[in-house]
């Protein structure tokens, strides 16, 4: 039997699929145990859209930077941070839902983050695979409007799954544990181990890209945020009524 130690330590993104589909059955069984995930407050403020409908699917692909795999992968969901649900019960209550501090945004993204992950582990347990399309922030609005969604649900971001293709795609060494686990204070010296770990992440992409791609993940870093991002997700966040005071 695989632990689920062995599952999480086995992760890898899957962007190339086979073609067995992935039954509805399992999907279900996949977010209903998913949405065990502890939740803020028992806020539960997420919700997760199945995208079928293949016109649906090529527009979603496009808005998120044509990344093919949104078009091909057997499973596509988006996954959105939703308050609506919550706003609807209080007023049905005959309440006011007080959602003007930047705390209630908080509180949706990371219920639906803790969701979401629960739903990647659950699905790699089941042999299948995934990868994460952060790509569906960079043309909100236009998501938002293919899949009708309310004030206050955002698409934080959306999520391929699927019976992986072989190859299977070589792991990401991650940060070395001496960087990230800190103990009792902040450890502020941190550059030594991560000049070792750049030399690790510079032999991943040589040996993946056959001596092609020359980077580390400090050069990465510096070309991410060298530049604003997504300058328009403010204005975006805003429209659909979440605060962020
Ligand atoms: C919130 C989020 C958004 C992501 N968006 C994308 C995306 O749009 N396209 C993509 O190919 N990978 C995307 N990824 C996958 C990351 O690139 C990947 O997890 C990271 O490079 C580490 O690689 P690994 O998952 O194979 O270990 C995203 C991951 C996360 C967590």
């Amino acid at each position: 039997m695989t632990t689920v130690l062995e599952i999480m330590a086995n992760h890898r993104s899957i962007r190339s699929f086979d073609k067995r589909p992935v039954s509805q059955e399992k999907l279900e069984k996949i977010i209903a145990t998913a949405q065990m995930a502890s939740t803020s407050n028992f806020i539960q403020a997420y919700s997760v859209i199945q995208v079928t409908d293949q016109e649906k699917r090529k527009q979603l692909a496009h808005f998120s930077g044509d990344q093919s795999y949104v078009e091909q992968a057997p499973v596509f969901l988006v996954f959105c941070a939703d308050l609506y649900r919550i706003q609807q019960v209080i007023e049905y209550k005959g309440e006011e839902a007080n959602f003007s501090t930047i705390e209630s945004f908080l509180l949706t993204t990371i219920d639906t983050a803790l969701f979401a992950q629960n739903v990647m582990l659950a699905a790699e347990s089941l042999g299948l695979g995934g990868v994460y399309i952060g790509g569906i922030r960079n043309q909100p609005e236009q998501v938002s409007e293919v899949l009708d969604l309310p004030q206050l649900v955002m698409p934080l971001f959306g999520m391929c799954l699927g019976y992986p293709a072989e190859p299977i795609p070589d792991q990401k060494p991650r940060l070395p544990l001496s960087v990230v686990l800190h103990q009792n204070t902040y450890k502020k010296e941190q550059l030594n181990e991560i000049h070792k770990y750049d030399q690790e992440i510079g032999n991943y992409y040589r040996k993946r890209t056959n001596g092609k791609r020359e980077d580390t993940w400090s050069t990465m870093m510096a070309r991410l945020f060298s530049k604003p991002l997504r300058k328009i997700l403010r204005t975006f966040i805003e429209q659909k009524h979440f605060r962020l005071d």
